[in-house]
């Protein structure tokens, strides 16, 4: 199931639906595409960012790409509903916990990173966020106050929803380097205490391979921009993952090359480019669609097995980033290629 959504999403899942035709192509599939609306657009035709049509579709489909939802046009904060509700609304209703985001900067585009290629070199961190808890889900609203209002988020977790995440999380760490960090402000929340001893629990009684470390997450903040290569999975509730999933994109230099899956115990995942809907550049040919095509990537792998035709697609881009083909983003000023171009050059590329 597609969901282009707002701004840029089109464009770029555009050129995901052609790697898609390409894959099956190349290795004899057929594949059912289908489309809905979701978001902004969902706002605009039928008043609501989460049609019940779209979710239906979704629930029956065995995965779903996501392009990008929001814009300034959807921003009033008086409005009944934002675009961002449908997203929260999705990954709620299908129970998709656990919000993966790899940053593993591309080799050859180093000199693209804000900082140092010497700290940025090496660096493969797999950030597992809690995606459906926490104070994004958590009981909300105004009340009086002497001087005119207040507001309030709960923040909430239970044993339930930490272990779940943390077993992705160690799961996730025995594929790769063997290491898990978790990320938590025991010194001040509650929420954090109760988050650290069932996480502690989870790695010895269940991952006893698994090296296991805490760190607070205001440190953490410190430690990716100082020392990103010293970890490995690092998993953490809803809000200190999406900040420091954000902080940890810039290591690659560009938003533009990050893809995210979102999975749940079973059921459809998720999938989207970690970028937002850029309007300000919508409609122009400038967005790099190449975080969406990493984005099918995981989908071919988590979503429906199929690890060759995965390998395959993440190959194309790397061989078409070799061979210096870029978009404005990651261009640094030189003759970049349009999003359409630079799809191009991943589908020929999956069919040579
Ligand atoms: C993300 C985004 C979303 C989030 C918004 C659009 C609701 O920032 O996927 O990180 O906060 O989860
Ligand atoms: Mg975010």
């Amino acid at each position: 199931m597609l969901l282009p959504g707002d701004g840029i999403g089109p464009e770029v899942v555009a050129e995901a639906e052609q790697v898609i035709g390409a894959i099956a192509r190349r290795f004899g599939h057929t594949f059912d595409v289908r489309s809905c609306d979701m978001g902004g657009i969902a706002i605009d035709k039928y008043g609501t960012p989460l049609p019940d049509e779209t979710l239906a579709a979704c629930r029956d489909s065995q995965a779903i790409l996501l392009g990008a939802v929001g814009g300034p046009k959807w921003d009033d904060p008086t409005a009944k509903t934002r675009p961002e509700a449908g997203l929260l609304g999705l990954r709620q209703e299908l129970g998709l916990f656990a919000n993966l985001r790899p940053i593993h900067p591309h080799p050859d585009l180093l000199s693209a990173s804000p900082l140092k290629s010497e700290i940025v070199s090496g660096v493969d961190i797999l950030f597992v966020r809690e995606l459906t808890g926490g104070i994004y889900f958590g009981d909300s609203g105004r009340r009086e106050h002497p001087s005119g209002e207040e507001a309030f988020n709960v923040m909430c977790y239970s044993t339930h929803e930490v272990e779940r995440v943390v077993r992705v999380a160690g799961e996730s760490a025995r594929t790769r380097r063997g290491r898990v960090t978790s990320v938590d402000k025991a010194n001040v929340l509650e929420v954090s205490r109760l988050w650290r001893q069932v996480a502690e629990r989870v790695i010895r009684d269940e991952f006893p391979d698994v090296e296991y470390e805490v760190v607070l997450v205001d440190a953490m903040a410190m430690h990716l921009i100082a020392r990103p290569r010293d970890f490995d999975v690092v998993v953490t509730g809803n809000m200190f993952g999406d900040i420091l999933t954000d902080a940890a994109s810039m290591l690659p230099g560009s938003l533009g090359l990050l893809p995210s899956a979102s999975l749940g115990d079973s059921g459809p995942g998720l999938y989207e480019p970690i970028h937002g809907s850029a309007p300000d550049i919508a409609g122009q040919g400038l967005a790099n669609p190449l975080a969406t095509i990493l984005a099918t990537a995981m989908l071919l792998r988590h979503s429906l097995a199929l690890e060759q035709e995965a390998v395959h697609v993440e190959q194309a881009v790397q061989t078409v980033l070799q061979a210096g083909h870029r978009t404005a983003d990651i261009a640094a000023g030189a003759p970049h290629l349009s999003t359409t171009e630079m799809g191009r050059l991943v589908v020929e590329q999956i069919e040579s």
